[in-house]
């Protein structure tokens, strides 16, 4: 928690000297530096200057409560819970692990800035580095019984290339079903986890990683072609006003999803949809399928068109075969 208070004074970029930080956390200098120490463990760059002290090599915004409720409306500010924390293992697993613990009629929302064990499709890691992402949970309940959130997963999708758009970047797809894509490098994922009954009540924590100011960050260990907001805005980029129109367009999508259901969006996939036309492939329990991408039935499968005519795909690692052209 002190290194997290230290980080705070030091994150607009700014000289304290070593006396001056032991002062204001009221620590000794041995005690700053070891927590220098562990700033630096965190993959931040911390200049020391004789005569001047520490400052960030890089200014570094870190997400506020208050900042990101700032950005919305208030009656919005009424629908849900909002807890932000430093650290946490993986908000997916925080809300997990409180999945019955939901206010009345509220969702509950919590960001981190930094995950230690941030989870991936597929039980694969999702890199999270400290301050330089979004990394966002949201606990729903849905009262229709599990069979009523099919197509959610697509449906969040949708809801974050819309945010995108509204902050201004053209071009962002989907491949199904939930990855984002900006120049074939991934943006965002998306990663659902749910606990519920047939016919009774289904309670879904739905997490997202969207890359925001990784850029900056050398030795990160990902093993697929990716890409951040920074890059794609040339510049940083503000990760609390991100977190805000993150929070009111997924309000706004679960509740039309909760109403209305995934009909209500089907017609809105075509225009991100990076799979369409292409030759692809399917890597399944069972084994692997190969055809041509022909959209989404409305219920949110897949649809590849091959020999034996046309069949759904309700799960699977799907990937792009790029040598064949298909008309
Ligand atoms: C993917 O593999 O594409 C899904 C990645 C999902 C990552 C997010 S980050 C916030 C939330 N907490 C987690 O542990 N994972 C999700």
């Amino acid at each position: 928690m002190r290194t997290y208070e230290l980080l705070q004074l030091l994150s607009k970029g700014q000289f304290f000297s070593g006396e001056e930080l032991g002062r204001q956390l009221s620590i000794s200098r041995t005690a700053v530096w070891n927590h220098i120490k562990q700033i630096r463990e965190l993959g931040l760059d911390v200049h020391a200057v004789q005569g001047k002290g520490y400052r960030l090599a890089d200014p570094i915004e870190l997400l506020e409560h208050e900042q990101i409720l700032s950005h919305l409306d208030d009656a919005l500010k009424e629908e849900f819970l909002l807890e932000v924390f430093p650290q946490l293992d993986s908000t997916n697993r925080y809300l997990m692990q409180r999945i019955y613990e939901l206010p009345a009629s509220k969702s509950r929302i919590c960001l981190s800035d930094y995950q230690t064990a941030g989870r991936g499709r597929r039980g694969r890691q999702w890199i999270s580095p400290f301050g330089s992402n979004i990394y966002f949970s949201q606990l729903w309940r849905f009262g229709k019984g599990i069979g009523a959130i099919e197509g959610l997963s697509l449906v969040v999708a949708l809801a974050l290339c819309e945010m995108l758009q509204e902050l201004g970047i053209e071009g962002v797809g989907i491949k199904w079903p939930n990855d984002i894509y900006f120049n074939q490098r991934k943006l965002a994922g998306i990663l659902l986890e749910m606990s519920g009954e047939a016919s009774g009540s289904c309670n879904v924590v739905i997490g997202i990683g969207i890359n925001v100011n990784m850029s900056r960050l050398t030795q990160l260990d990902i093993d697929q072609p990716w890409i951040d907001l920074a890059e794609i805005f040339r510049g940083p980029v503000s990760r609390n006003l991100v977190a805000a129109r993150l929070i009111e367009t997924m309000q706004k999508y679960l509740s039309e999803f909760d109403d209305a259901g995934f009909t209500a969006f089907q017609s809105r996939w075509r225009q991100f949809d990076l799979l369409h036309d292409q030759n692809v492939e399917i890597r399944e329990i069972q084994g692997t399928r190969q055809g041509v991408a022909r959209g989404i039935d409305d219920s949110g499968a897949l649809l590849i068109e091959n020999a034996k005519g046309l069949e759904r795909v309700l799960s699977g690692d799907v990937s792009i075969r790029f040598s064949e052209k298909v008309d």
